[in-house]
């Protein structure tokens, strides 16, 4: 659906610049005012369509993009390569996942503290990426047993790449929603606004009373968070952290 949603945003986006184009003055119509109108009515329809926000990016620099590649005249290998590896990283996102984008590592600290205060045992990470927070927790917590979620094929190998020498550290190239969330002490998600109302209603009940759930950047809605911890990265990254009672 969300691949419909983003063709036909394109598609009228097009069919807009098309038609209003000839009616601006002669000194304003060519192909950087056409690309201009294109993008932003694709924006537009992509709003209107509620898409997530990432997709205004996407849409902005679509047509710019492939006209800017067209005139390289690039062998179409390195099309199929591109989207061979996008794919690769960007496994669900047409679909609605959210993609992949990485935490500092000031964030990587800050959790790497948390669960010292908690005397954590068991760890997951949900949508785990390339590792950015569970390969230094393995390094720093040899103890802890780390789980690693991550539906993306190509973040996931990565990951598990990383991980290789940490027997203390697991990756599984499954949904987080498949994730027995109850044997953790602590969760750490950083995933998107759109699936926080979701994930709330899921652990609230299925994590263990007790377990803690830290959410980086985005809190869930209606959620008392017991602490807001603030990092000190390029981001201002806040770390929303809930405890579980039930
Ligand atoms: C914003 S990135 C965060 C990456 C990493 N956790 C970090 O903090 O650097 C979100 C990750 O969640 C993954 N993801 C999104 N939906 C998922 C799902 N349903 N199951 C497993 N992984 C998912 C994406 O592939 C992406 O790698």
């Amino acid at each position: 659906m969300t691949l419909y949603k983003a063709m036909l945003a394109q598609l009228f986006g097009l069919i807009t610049a098309i038609g209003l184009n000839p009616l601006l003055p002669l000194e304003f119509s060519g192909l950087v005012t056409f690309l201009i109108l294109q993008s932003s009515s694709a924006m537009l329809y992509s709003s209107l369509f509620k898409q997530p926000r990432w997709w205004l990016i996407i849409h902005t620099l679509f047509l710019p993009s492939a006209l800017a590649l067209h005139s390289l005249e690039l062998s179409a290998h390195w099309y199929l390569l591109t989207l061979i590896l996008l794919t690769l990283v960007f496994w669900g996102t047409v679909k609605g996942d959210v993609p992949l984008f990485l935490s500092s590592a000031e964030v990587a600290n800050s959790v790497s503290q948390i669960i010292t205060q908690e005397s954590a045992q068991y760890f997951a990470e949900l949508g785990a990426g390339i590792g950015t927070i569970t390969v230094p927790l393995a390094q720093q917590h040899p103890q802890l047993v780390i789980n690693a979620w991550e539906r993306a094929p190509l973040p996931w190998a990565i990951n598990v790449l990383r991980s290789r020498h940490y027997a203390n550290s697991h990756c599984y190239r499954s949904d987080l929603w498949n994730c027995d969330f109850n044997q953790y002490d602590v969760i750490f998600v950083f995933l998107s606004p759109a699936v926080m109302p979701e994930l709330g209603a899921k652990l609230q009940t299925a994590m263990r009373p007790g377990s803690l759930l830290i959410s980086s950047s985005f809190a869930i809605p209606d959620w008392e968070p017991e602490t807001i911890k603030q990092v000190n990265d390029l981001a201002k990254t806040q770390l929303y952290c809930y405890r579980i009672n039930y």
